[in-house]
């Protein structure tokens, strides 16, 4: 089968379904604004669970499936200039909660990636933590990826944390080939230009304290990410994940009013209109989730995104407010 192209919407409804159909309750987007006073964003799907899995709150549901507004500026210079770094994204995420484990969060992840979106096996290759024995053994021998396929990898890549204490466990990833041509003895998975990393599997196992010593959770929880835009760039076939449904939309209000044509456009002009198109829906969010305009901590966020939405703006020849139109 091959992949399907849908819309992004189309793609958020298809994997809450998925998890949906698996027993999975769907629950709202948290705001951008976490309760969680560690972080100043929420910055993955998994934080508005992490009293649950500290087992510091009871869980209403053993299993729940999201699709989560994040917002992360660490790589905020990077926006517009790779073809996936945003500022604003959405995370679809399913979660158990001392519920299923690494066999079935596998077979789960498997199956939405190769039935559900259609995805080829053949291009799909996957990492696991290099001390990982047992996601290894699941992936060659319950799924059926060719060894070679399954790439083992460091504490870097592949042992998630949502900050330096708290909830953490080895993780898997799922990366697409976009150049399988390139034959499978020359698998390097940082090789941005050849593989995309679209879905985070996390065997939430341990809890971080601050000095650094892994402590096991009372529960063994699973969260996991799928990037919505990602998948859009892979789905839609697009050279990044500007050019989805998504977000190109806005790209294509901001170039009108500029009276210029993305597709002739030079790159540096094509940087000016992606960092638009990118930060527009983190200041749209962060302002619908009650953020405000200021000198500190959040609102200098929000300040920060909207002076780079205009500079851009002004390096493309808009002249005048345009920021409400986009
Ligand atoms: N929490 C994991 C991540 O953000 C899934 O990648």
């Amino acid at each position: 089968m091959s992949a399907k192209k849908l819309t992004g919407n189309e793609i958020r409804q298809k994997f809450l379904d998925f998890y949906a159909q698996r027993e999975h309750a769907i629950l709202p987007s948290a705001s951008l604004v976490p309760e969680d006073p560690t972080v100043l964003l929420t910055i993955a799907g998994m934080l508005p669970f992490k009293p649950i899995f500290l087992g510091q709150q009871p869980r209403k549901y053993p299993r729940a499936t999201t699709s989560q507004k994040c917002i992360r500026t660490n790589d905020i210079e990077n926006v517009g200039r790779t073809a996936r770094h945003h500022t604003f994204f959405e995370m679809l995420g399913n979660f158990s909660f001392g519920d299923y484990f690494k066999p079935e969060a596998i077979a789960f992840a498997w199956e939405l990636s190769t039935k559900t979106f259609g995805l080829p096996p053949d291009r799909l290759v996957v990492s696991v933590f290099r001390e990982d024995d047992e996601a290894f053994a699941i992936w060659r021998d319950q799924i059926g990826i060719p060894a070679h396929r399954i790439q083992r990898m460091g504490e870097e890549d592949n042992f998630w944390a949502s900050g330096p204490t708290g909830p953490c466990g080895p993780c898997s990833e799922i990366y697409y080939d976009f150049h399988p041509e390139l034959g499978d003895e020359n698998i390097d998975l940082e090789d941005d230009s050849r593989f995309i990393e679209f879905y985070n599997l996390v065997f939430m196992q341990y809890n971080r304290d601050a000095q650094g010593n892994l402590t096991p959770l009372e529960n063994r929880n699973i969260d996991t990410g799928m990037g919505l835009e990602r998948m859009a760039q892979i789905l839609q076939k697009v050279p990044n994940n500007y050019e989805t449904d998504l977000i190109f939309p806005i790209i294509k209000t901001a170039a009108d009013i500029a009276g210029i044509d993305y597709g002739k456009s030079d790159d540096k002009t094509k940087v000016s209109l992606k960092v638009i198109g990118d930060h527009v829906r983190a200041v749209a969010n962060l302002i619908a989730d009650g953020v405000t305009a200021s000198n500190v901590g959040r609102g200098y966020i929000l300040r920060r995104l909207i002076r780079r939405v205009v500079r851009h703006g002004r390096l493309i020849g808009i002249s005048g407010e345009f920021t409400s139109k986009v």
